[in-house]
């Protein structure tokens, strides 16, 4: 078992092109961690540098008490599953699963067991006779796990391993990774560009963008505290609605205004606001704190115009106009009786209103 620290991590390709900048990070012996952001922002890059297949361009990368800066991967004792499954097509599954192990002159009989073991783990008893090509996308990559699983290192490294299931197959194997980190806790690092994905299978989530790390911590944290408009409109599905808004005074409250909404804003999230008074701001409100309705005493009321209704069998999604802005409302009972072009009120609790900055676009 083993601890995983990222020092001002940096990766150059080239002189122009800088893909992963001064990263920080530590990861403890047996977490999970989802590395999660958009296609491009040097998810990949980092997780081939902790592996040993890409060089550093500097600082310094330590398993453990160890620094493997220019350790090559065989000697990291890390496992890496990718995207594609990299299985020997021409190998029946038992011997793709003992061929790492018979590299290293493992006993057969050792090998037996440990096969045995994963094989357990994973349900793969009744396949360990067919070819790769004999077995679905979902057991393919079930393999591929068991692959790591039987070499029994000290890091899991995921490259997106999932990304070519379709939506069923892949919540399965979600819960499967799930499963298998519980049995057997072995330090992870999961990269995805999925926050779904990030957001269920990770004790701790890494949010980068553009090579620098925008946020770390629980997907609770995350979604609930948003460190920058960001993070914020990455992290929760649909995304967070944003509206240009203007802080004002009325009496000693202050409101968030902007055409068509006023908002009193609550002692709660009154405080960061004051010096914001009579200047411009980014809202923030998340299509599932919306509700039809008046809320009773919490809830911050306007109105809207309805031009989109998607039903969804369990709940609806509405697309609504206010003012200039158009907003997502999530989770509206399924029976609601709303069509487009209807007006609506719509509530939302005080507590759950975001700010931004609109130049820096941290969060206050
Ligand atoms: N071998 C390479 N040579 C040059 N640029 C690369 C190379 N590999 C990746 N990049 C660039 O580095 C950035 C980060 O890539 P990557 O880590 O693969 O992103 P992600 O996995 O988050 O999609 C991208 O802009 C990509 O184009
Ligand atoms: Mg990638």
């Amino acid at each position: 078992m083993a601890s995983i620290t990222l020092s001002k991590l940096n990766k150059h390709y080239g002189a122009l092109h800088h893909a992963v900048k001064d990263v920080d990070l530590t990861i403890a012996d047996r977490e999970f961690v989802a590395l999660v952001g958009p296609s491009g922002c040097g998810k990949s890059t980092t997780l081939r540098m902790i592996a040993g297949l890409e060089d550093i361009s500097s600082g310094e990368i330590r398993i453990g008490e160890r620094v493997v800066n220019h350790l090559p991967p065989r000697d990291r004792d890390v496992a890496m599953v990718f995207q594609n499954y990299a299985l020997y097509q021409h190998m029946s599954v038992y011997d793709n699963l003992a061929f790492g192990l018979r590299n290293k002159r493992v006993a057969e009989r050792e090998i037996k067991a440990a096969i045995d073991r994963a094989a357990e783990i994973l349900g793969l008893h009744d396949l360990l006779k067919r070819k790769p090509r004999q077995l679905s996308g979902g057991q393919q990559q079930r393999v591929a796990l068991g692959r790591c699983i039987v070499r029994n290192p000290l890091v899991f490294l995921f490259d997106e391993p999932l990304s070519n299931l379709d939506a069923k197959l892949r919540a399965q194997m979600r819960g499967e990774i799930k499963r298998l980190h519980a049995q057997l806790p072995t330090t992870s690092v999961f990269v995805t560009h999925d926050q779904v994905e990030a957001m269920t299978l990770g004790d701790r989530v890494v949010v980068m963008r553009d090579g620098s790390v925008q946020q770390v911590g629980t997907p609770l944290a995350v979604y609930a505290k948003p460190v920058n408009r960001f993070v914020a409109g990455f992290i929760g599905a649909p995304a967070m609605n944003f509206l240009d808004a203007t802080v004002s005074a009325v009496g000693s409250a202050l409101h968030v205004t902007a055409p068509g909404l006023d908002l009193a804003v609550g002692e709660e999230r009154a405080r960061g606001l004051t010096p914001w008074r009579g200047r411009r701001l980014v809202l923030g409100i998340r299509p599932e704190h919306l509700a039809l309705g008046d809320g009773g005493p919490l809830g911050r009321t306007f109105d809207a115009k309805v031009e989109v209704v998607e039903q969804l069998g369990s709940e609806m999604l509405l697309e609504v106009r206010v003012g200039r802005a158009r907003l997502t409302v999530a989770r509206v009972a399924a029976e609601a009786q709303v069509a487009p072009g209807d007006q609506v009120r719509l509530f939302v609790p005080s507590g759950r209103l975001h700010f931004f900055d609109p130049e820096s676009e941290a969060a206050f």
